[in-house]
């Protein structure tokens, strides 16, 4: 059965009202359409009969999707999203930690996440439209727009040293492609970027900041879903941005959190926006 696709500026109301886009994992066709031009995000059931072989069926999932890219400097292209935090000594990465995601973008065009096992408590994902951030920054706040569109200077993580890192070059958080609009956003290496170059970021800049946060986690913007045992969660990361909530688990390793994750372009995307060409390459040009 064909399911009218969500338009690209959505609003909780109106995609609660249409259904959230849930396909089964053979559906590519509409996955593909979905996540180009649609919702921009997909759920994903059937992806992994067994979670013995998740990993694999993942891969495979992934390959018939697009092309897998790297997520570290390790040149892994699947990775454990888990909490680490009594493993690592130093955190870059806020995927490792159980703490809570605000608003952001992830540095590749597309991101699976496959659920092998929920949180005891909370992990949910706040997934909001770039697109509907822009139009609500328009009508309300339009002096803000120019200050997103020219850009913010990004701090660059060297992995190899825990804590290092530099400074890049300004990157506009909103602007538009042959595709329409991309959006990269991540705060915290916005602010660092700042830091590293010894500079402050000026008073409008941070308001306007301060606004789109504003707007990307505005409750009757969003949408929030939990993912469960078996699911997964498909992101265009130039259309939507998404968010987790804080999440308490098990004390034993073997029931904690645990999903994987792959990044992915794909040649059914549209090219991005040059000044968003890194995205295509992320552990090159890494956000
Ligand atoms: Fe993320």
């Amino acid at each position: 059965m064909s399911r009218d696709l969500a338009p690209k500026a959505w609003r909780r109301r109106g995609m609660e009202s249409r259904g959230l886009p849930f396909y089964s994992a053979d559906d590519l066709f509409r996955i593909k359409s979905e996540l180009r031009d649609g919702a921009g995000f997909a759920l994903v059931r059937g992806i992994a009969a067994e979670s013995a072989d998740a990993g694999a069926c993942l891969l495979r999932f992934g390959q018939a999707l697009g092309r897998l890219l790297p997520q570290n400097a390790a040149q892994e292209t699947l990775v454990e999203i888990a909490d680490f935090s009594d493993e690592d000594a130093f955190d870059d990465r806020g995927y490792r930690s159980p703490g809570e995601l605000h608003p952001h973008t992830d540095p590749p065009p597309l991101i699976i996440l496959l659920c092998l096992r929920p949180a005891r408590v909370g992990g949910t994902n706040r997934l909001v439209s770039a697109n509907t951030i822009r139009q609500e920054i328009e009508n309300k706040r339009p002096e803000f727009l120019p200050v997103l569109e020219a850009g913010f200077a990004f701090f660059m993580p060297d992995e190899k040293t825990p804590g290092g890192g530099r400074s890049r070059d300004v990157i506009p958080i909103l602007i538009d492609g042959p595709g329409g609009l991309s959006c990269i956003y991540y705060r915290p290496f916005i602010e660092r970027a700042a830091a590293v170059n010894g500079t402050k970021l000026a008073g409008n800049s941070i308001a306007a900041l301060d606004y789109f946060d504003r707007c990307a986690s505005d409750p009757d913007l969003l949408i929030t879903y939990t993912l469960d045992s078996g699911e997964a969660l498909i992101l265009n990361n130039y259309r939507v941005l998404h968010a987790r909530d804080e999440y308490e688990d098990w004390p034993e390793k073997g029931r904690r959190r645990h999903l994987l994750r792959l990044w992915l372009d794909a040649d059914w995307l549209p090219d991005p926006p040059p000044a968003h060409a890194g995205r295509r390459n992320p552990m090159a040009a890494m956000l």
